[in-house]
């Protein structure tokens, strides 16, 4: 995705209670701890930055990734503090498609902080960047995204057999695809 085609710059979204925005070097302890958790790694493919230094370099190579067009990620940050308490990407951009993905600090849980997150970006990717298709994988035990992902009438389409293996374990899981058309989704 041509970014800068579309966009005068690196968009700001604003809910209630959350900014999304560009992520900078200067969230990188935050992100850090909050990723230090195992419940917060526990269902995706590597295990967050393990130290300081790699938590820099995830964000250098996140922005880059915006200004290469293959990854816009937004720090979800806490609107009164702009402290990151989380993060939210649109990746793998093909055509009029992406992968939508997510993480929050498990402090924030369940107080419909990544609902606020994933309604604004399904609506800037289906507006603003014109995708027709935002789709997600998911492993079939991590419930939490399951159920928010149903929640915005994604659709399950079938699983990929031992589709993602981690960048540490080397471990591979079967995971579902879910997807989202623009003409399904209501803001
Ligand atoms: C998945 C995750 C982002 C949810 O964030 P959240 O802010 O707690 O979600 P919300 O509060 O907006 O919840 C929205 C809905 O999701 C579902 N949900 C959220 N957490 C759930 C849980 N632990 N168990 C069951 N359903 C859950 C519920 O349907 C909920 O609606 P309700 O509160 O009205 O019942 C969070 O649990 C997380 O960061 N998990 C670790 C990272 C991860 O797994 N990312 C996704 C990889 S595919």
């Amino acid at each position: 995705m041509d970014f800068a085609k579309v966009l005068k710059e690196f968009p700001v979204l604003k809910t209630d209670r959350i900014l999304l925005r560009k992520l900078r070097l200067e969230d990188a302890p935050a992100l850090k701890k909050y990723y230090s958790n195992e419940n917060v790694y526990r269902y995706l493919d590597w295990n967050g930055p393990e130290t300081l230094e790699r938590s820099f370099e995830i964000i250098n190579l996140w922005n880059k990734g915006y200004d290469e067009g293959w990854i816009i990620r937004f720090a979800i940050a806490d609107k009164e503090t702009d402290e990151i308490i989380g993060t939210i990407f649109l990746n793998e951009f093909e055509g009029k498609r992406a992968e939508i993905g997510y993480e929050l600090s498990e402090n924030y849980w369940r107080r419909g902080i990544m609902t606020e997150a994933i309604s604004e970006v399904l609506s800037f990717g289906f507006n603003q960047l014109g995708l027709v298709r935002i789709q997600a994988f998911v492993c079939s035990e991590n419930v939490a995204s399951t159920e928010i992902l149903k929640k915005f009438e994604f659709k399950e389409e079938g699983c990929l057999r031992q589709f993602e293996c981690h960048s540490v374990t080397g471990e591979c899981k079967d995971m579902w695809v879910y997807s989202l058309l623009n003409t399904e989704f209501q803001k």
